[in-house]
């Protein structure tokens, strides 16, 4: 079996939406440091592409989370497989997500983050798809696109962990 993939959102849509969420974050911020949390390895591509359009000063960490599930679906059990290296008490931390499906691992993750006490917590995400929302409570305040419930790759996002390198998103079907 293989698979084909088509193009849902091109390279040129993606670099203005993200340069348009960019400038949104930076005014919301003006005066503020930054303390971006990417999720790895999905949101890494974003989040390369968005600091760079942005204009107020930033600090940068990482963390790696597994969330265990059937299928395609993730459970809410969330593991921590990297931690931050960094305390976030007291800091404005923003963290940047490739997609939210079920919205079970940005719940965890919120929760988890907030027990640390930073002065504020918010979310970007490239992508949203809202059909699938289970965990009704997150709050996302920047979204780049919201897309239909279709399995997509690129920008960060895999498939069995290729393709994280497309520049553009695109719909990912399967024929013999
Ligand atoms: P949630 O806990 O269901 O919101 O799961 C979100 C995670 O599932 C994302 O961070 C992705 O790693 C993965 N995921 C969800 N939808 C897709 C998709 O269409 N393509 C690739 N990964 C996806
Ligand atoms: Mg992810």
């Amino acid at each position: 079996m293989s698979e084909k993939i088509s193009v849902l959102i091109d390279e040129e849509q993606l670099q203005e939406r993200i340069k348009v969420v960019a400038e949104q974050i930076s005014r919301d911020y003006e005066g503020k440091c930054i303390h971006v949390i990417c999720i790895l390895k999905g949101g890494v591509a974003f989040m390369c592409d968005l600091v760079k359009r942005i204009d107020v000063p930033i600090t940068m960490d990482f963390m790696s989370v597994s969330s265990y599930g059937s299928g395609t679906s993730s459970s809410g059990i969330v593991k921590i497989v990297k931690d931050l290296d960094q305390p976030i008490e007291g800091r404005d931390v923003l963290i940047v997500e490739d997609i939210i499906d079920s919205g079970r691992t940005l719940s965890y993750l919120l929760k988890l983050l907030s027990e640390r006490k930073p002065n504020s917590i918010r979310l970007c995400t490239l992508l949203d798809k809202p059909d699938r929302r289970v965990v009704k409570d997150v709050n996302v305040e920047y979204v780049g696109f919201n897309i239909p419930d279709a399995f997509v790759v690129g920008c960060g996002l895999d498939y069995d962990q290729r393709y994280r390198n497309l520049p553009y998103i695109g719909v990912v079907s399967f024929e013999d």
